[in-house]
Order: C-alpha cells, then sequence, then structure tokens
C-alpha cells in the first residue's frame, strides 16, 4: 500500500498555505465527479466498472500467446505503450527479455528510426511471432509504419491467413484501425471511446500486453480500485492524492516549475517516463503547467545530481520509495578489505540504497528542494494500480488547479501538420 509523507515538503509550504487552496482543490473535484465539464473521463470509474468478460478473454487470448509464440511486438506511440512498457519494467524487469522463459517483448512504433524497426525484424526472423498494435485514433503516423512493415513481414512468413491468426488490434470502435482489422479478420480489443491515450494503462491497451508478460491484470485492477475508494471522498482533510495535487500547485505558484519524478531502481525508468507523458500532455498548455522530468537515483546523482543540489532553485522532487525489492542481496566480508567496503559486511544492498534514498532527501532538502515521498512496500502488482490511479487522480486535479483541460493535447498536432506538408500528405 501507498503512504505518502510530506515532512521533506512542509518546510516549504506551510499548513495555512495549503489550507488557502482547499476551496480550488474542492472546485476541482467537483468538476471532475459533479460537474462532468470534461470528456473523455471513462479512467475515473473504470477500475470499478471495466468489462470483466474484455478482461477475461486478454487473459485467455494472453495465455495462448505465452504458449505459442517466442516473441510479441506491440506497436504503439505515447499512451498507447508507455503504460503497458511501465507495468512490466517495475513488475518484472528492465533486463525482463534476458530474464523471463515467456515471449520475449519489443515495442516498436514509438519513433520513426529505421535501425530501430530493422533491427527488431532481424531479431523476429526465424521466430513464432506475434503482433498488438495498439492506436486509438489508428490514424498516428509512427504506429501506422512500424505496423505496416510488421503486417508484411507476417504476411511474408506465415501468408495472410496465417499472419491473421497473430495480429491483434486495440483501438477505438470507429477507427480506420477498426475498419482494417474487421476486413482482415484480426482480433479486436475496442478501447472505450471515454478513455484517453494517457488515461488508458488500465484498459486493454495496458493489460493486454501485460497480461502476455504473465502479469496478474486483476490484482492490478484491483490495486487501481483502492485507489479510487481512498480518493473519490472529498474530506475536511485532504487525501494524499488531492494533497499532493495541492502542494505540487503551491510550489509551482514559488517559481518551482520543475517537478523530477525520482526512483531508486533502474526498471522503475518507464514508471517514470509513463508519469511524465501524462503530466506534461495534461498540464503544459496555455502557456502554464509544471515541467515533468524524471531521474533514477542513485545513477543520475553522478549526473544531476550536482544540478539538483546547487543549480537553479526551481526544482521539487517526488520520490517513489519502493522499501522491498524482490531478492536482496548480501555484501560480504574481504579478508584484506583492499576497497575498504567492509563497514558494510553483512549489510545487504537494498540497506545501502535506503540510506543513498534518506541522505539524498536530506542533502536536497537541504539545498532548497521540497521533496515529497511516496513509500509502497514492494513492486506488486496491487501497487503499479494503486500508483497509477493514485497519479491519474492527481493529474486531473493539478491540472484543473492549473486552469486547464487535463484530457485534450491541441498541441500535440502542431509538428503533425508540419510534417504532413513536408511529406506532402493529401490535403495538407
Ligand atoms: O495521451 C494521448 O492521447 C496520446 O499520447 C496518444 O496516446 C498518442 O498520441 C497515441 O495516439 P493513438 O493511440 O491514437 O495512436
Amino acid at each position: 500500500m501507498l503512504s505518502v509523507d510530506f515532512s521533506f515538503a512542509e518546510r516549504f509550504v506551510s499548513g495555512e498555505q495549503i489550507k488557502s487552496i482547499y476551496d480550488e482543490v474542492f472546485q476541482a473535484h467537483k468538476k471532475i465527479h459533479e460537474d462532468k465539464v470534461f470528456e473523455p473521463i471513462g479512467w475515473l470509474d473504470l477500475p470499478k466498472k471495466y468489462d470483466k468478460k474484455v478482461v477475461d478473454e486478454i487473459i485467455i487470448e494472453a495465455q495462448n500467446i505465452r504458449k505459442n509464440c517466442d516473441v510479441f511486438i506491440v506497436i504503439g506511440i505515447g499512451g498507447s505503450y508507455l503504460g503497458a512498457r511501465a507495468a512490466i519494467e517495475f513488475l518484472h524487469s528492465n533486463n525482463y527479455n534476458l530474464l523471463e522463459n515467456t515471449p520475449k517483448i519489443f515495442f516498436v512504433g514509438n519513433s520513426i528510426s529505421s535501425d530501430e524497426l530493422y533491427e527488431i525484424m532481424q531479431i523476429c526472423k526465424n521466430k513464432s511471432v506475434c503482433i498488438n498494435v495498439i492506436s486509438k485514433s489508428g490514424t498516428t503516423t509512427e504506429p501506422a509504419i512500424a505496423f505496416r512493415f510488421f503486417r508484411d513481414f507476417l504476411e511474408s512468413v506465415y501468408g495472410k491467413s496465417g499472419a491473421k491468426e497473430r495480429i491483434y488490434c486495440t483501438t477505438d470502435s470507429g477507427s480506420n484501425l477498426k475498419k482494417l482489422a474487421d476486413e482482415m479478420g484480426y482480433k479486436t480489443f475496442i478501447i472505450p471511446q471515454n478513455i484517453g491515450g494517457r488515461y488508458s494503462v488500465l484498459s486493454p491497451v495496458g493489460l493486454f500486453p501485460m497480461a502476455v508478460t504473465g502479469i496478474d491484470v486483476k490484482k492490478v485492477l484491483g490495486g487501481a480500485l483502492n485507489a479510487l475508494t481512498d480518493y473519490s471522498i472529498y474530506g475536511e482533510n485532504l487525501n494524499d492524492c488531492y494533497k499532493y495535487a495541492a502542494i505540487r500547485n503551491l510550489f509551482y505558484r514559488q517559481g518551482k516549475v520543475t517537478e523530477i519524478m525520482v526512483g531508486y531502481h533502474p526498471k522503475m525508468h518507464y514508471f517514470t517516463e509513463w508519469w511524465k507523458q501524462l503530466f506534461g500532455e495534461s498540464e503544459g498548455k496555455n502557456g502554464r503547467g509544471i515541467f515533468p522530468a524524471s531521474a533514477i537515483f542513485s545513477t543520475d546523482l553522478h549526473s544531476l545530481g550536482q544540478y539538483i543540489q546547487q543549480g537553479l532553485r526551481n526544482l521539487f522532487e517526488t520520490v517513489i520509495n519502493v522499501k522491498k525489492t524482490n531478492n536482496d542481496l548480501i555484501i560480504s566480508e574481504s579478508q584484506n578489505n583492499a576497497d575498504g567496503l567492509n563497514y558494510l559486511s553483512g549489510k545487504s544492498v537494498n540497506f545501502v540504497n535506503q540510506k543513498a534514498l534518506e541522505a539524498t532527501l536530506l542533502a536536497h532538502t537541504n539545498g532548497g528542494v521540497p521533496n515529497i515521498v511516496l513509500n509502497l512496500d514492494s513492486f506488486s502488482e496491487e501497487n503499479f494500480g494503486y500508483l497509477v490511479y493514485f497519479f491519474e487522480k492527481a493529474c486531473a486535479v493539478s491540472a484543473c488547479l492549473l486552469g486547464v483541460n487535463p484530457f485534450n493535447q491541441p498541441g500535440v498536432e502542431n509538428y503533425k501538420k508540419e510534417m504532413f506538408k513536408l511529406l506532402g500528405k493529401p490535403n495538407f
């Protein structure tokens, strides 16, 4: 379960200041829950109202893939892949493809890199391959290009009829991709219309790839349901999710316009990437928004640490502290102690990591960088689901506090328009 420690932030915002924006938080809560001024907002009740039949189907199809495929290719960009990748690394490992005896999983269509596509197609040669193309709109260029290559690849190996048994589409019921899937007979998972891309990790978008790697998706949804219950009520005291939204907004008003999401394990890297996309696309508009950055410590203490400690004081950090690791190693005793490490003999690596975390909290807050700490007991499915819902809800409330719509992304179109003009796309 999650417990949030605000003590390293409270030095920078007073209880009075937090109280002063209670009403704004309440208005944000009302906008989301009662006024229904925004669409799409289907993510809000998803852990309670998800379609159980669809989830069962996801689990059955995933089991087939686990039995029959060596390689599983996930094609998607932004909200259509980051959540799944975050879950797989958080719950298994960033070295998942080297460790597990299940289908290797590769993510493509999240760039326009020819080398990346070529390399992964080479890896697929002489392997049993299945693909999941994920695009809500069904028109996004990056995944569309990758899908064309992988469809051609599968058809060249298995023929059209063999390929169709290996292609899974996750898309909106009205998209061109859905039409294509129907024409070709591809298995399809529908993304509910009222769930937007970056809020879709708990829909088939995230659940299907997770299930292919053996993640218990019902436990993920169970964790999210716990968060939904904890953060649906607006009381006299702000719940932790709303308090996080309130405090980060107060920091923003103080000129702390960059938030660094910090993890202490490399396998949390994609969780921070997912979080950056969620907050970046939801808040950065109308000339406003906290810039979402990320770091993995202690790795990045040896790159960004100097800046965080003594650079421009426009930062705050949100630290995710997962207290228990899956495999804790004990540091041995050395006879000659040539490396001078015997003072750590008998201590576990995770103990040292925890001390690094505690020390960094002290150093950075002393250096003028407030910290909010999210404590989790372990890397469990329930905790992952809980954390996802915590941030989705906090993001929606935060964007309302900023006075922007959390659910659109009008600026993303600008690069596309310019690119389509340069590429000679009809009507641009
Ligand atoms: O959050 C969003 O809406 C975006 O990041 C989308 O997920 C991303 O642009 C991909 O869109 P689509 O799923 O339509 O291909």
